[in-house]
């Protein structure tokens, strides 16, 4: 019996590779909006969604009866209907283990660009100013400094452990679905999330966006923070208020901001951040290297050859 499924983006060649060891034909969408993904898995009846950041509604489950699984290439499934497709049936499966380094790795670098001023120095040295060092204030090393996570799952701790053990830092955290046995790395967690809002010099977010964490940190938060910390997100952008992110370093409630994701993406031209200058913007890449993007694909299509054969997967994203 032969497969089909239908990637909504390129897929690595990794993943052509093996879903075609495995008898799975691969579609790949010429499309890029919701109207012409359900054509496209209606006229080729697919057995299998592979997608990255894209939304996947009920109506492109409902467009073929054969559909089985749904793949995400890495974490964060807050695109994808969970519970319809839970309620028809199909299993979600994604890969959070093929990225997590990667995300921490890229937080570090924002972190560093954060602590050293990057944007502004890198501004200045283009514009011919390269004594900028001698009038610079601001800057920071992370050794002896403190970083609060919010929340302490996968992403957060391979981050905690390249900010311990590299750097020097202290990490104190707030996860209130964790207790300090389940920890990897010294994280000191803390019983409010207060706590880490007022004592960091740096806090970083690790949610998964859902129904409690939406838009959950706003002015209140930010107005906590110590005046000279920084803020990074590389979670989801709805997590946040952005509005009042802007309002706080307006107002210098906090130094800087440094953003891998957005309350809307691609992040439109006109934006607030766009012409801030203590401000790090990178365009939802944290999970993007290379390495990264071939072990998630290659486990989110091992999983997808688990669902069609009947057998168990390693990352359910879903319970069935
Ligand atoms: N920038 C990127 O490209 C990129 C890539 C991968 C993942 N992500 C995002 O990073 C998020 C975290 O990924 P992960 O693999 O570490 O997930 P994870 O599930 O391992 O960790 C999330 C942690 O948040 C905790 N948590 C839940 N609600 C909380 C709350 N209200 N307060 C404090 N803690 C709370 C959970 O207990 C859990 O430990 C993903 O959900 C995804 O949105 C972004």
């Amino acid at each position: 019996m032969s497969y089909k499924v239908i990637t909504l983006k390129q897929m690595d060649q990794s993943g052509h590779e093996y879903l075609a060891q495995h008898g799975v034909e691969v579609i790949t969408s010429q499309c890029d909006n919701e109207a012409g993904w359900i054509k496209e898995i209606a006229e080729n009846q697919v057995d299998g969604i592979f997608c990255r950041v894209d939304k996947i509604t009920p109506a492109m489950m409902d467009a073929s009866p054969n559909l089985k699984v749904i793949a995400k290439q890495g974490a964060g499934l807050d695109n994808i209907d969970i519970p319809y497709a839970t309620s028809k049936k199909i299993q979600v499966v994604y890969s959070p283990a093929g990225n997590m380094q990667t995300v921490a790795e890229h937080a570090t670098m924002l972190l560093l660009m954060c602590a050293q001023r990057y944007r502004y120095v890198d501004h200045q040295m283009r514009g011919g100013n390269f004594n900028v060092r001698y009038t610079l204030t601001g800057t920071h090393d992370l050794n002896g400094h403190t970083i609060g996570l919010i929340g302490c799952g996968r992403i957060s701790q391979c981050f905690a452990k390249i900010l311990v053990n590299g750097f020097g830092m202290k990490a104190i955290g707030y996860d209130p679905y964790i207790t300090p046995d389940k920890l990897q790395v010294p994280i000191e967690l803390k019983a409010t999330a207060d706590e880490v809002w007022q004592q960091a010099d740096y806090v970083s977010l690790h949610l998964q966006s859902n129904d409690e964490t939406r838009h959950s940190i706003g002015y209140k938060q930010f107005s906590m923070m110590k005046p000279s910390a920084s803020f990074i997100n590389c979670a989801r952008g709805d997590l946040i208020v952005e509005a009042d992110l802007i309002r706080a370093l307006e107002e210098g409630k906090i130094y800087g901001a440094a953003l891998d994701v957005f309350e809307q993406e691609p992040l439109p031209l006109d934006h607030p951040f766009l012409t801030m200058e203590n401000v790090v913007l990178t365009p939802h890449m944290g999970a993007a290297t290379q390495d990264s993007v071939i072990r998630c694909t290659t486990t989110s299509c091992e999983e997808i050859v688990q669902v069609l054969n009947g057998q168990p997967v390693a990352f359910p994203g879903n319970k069935l």
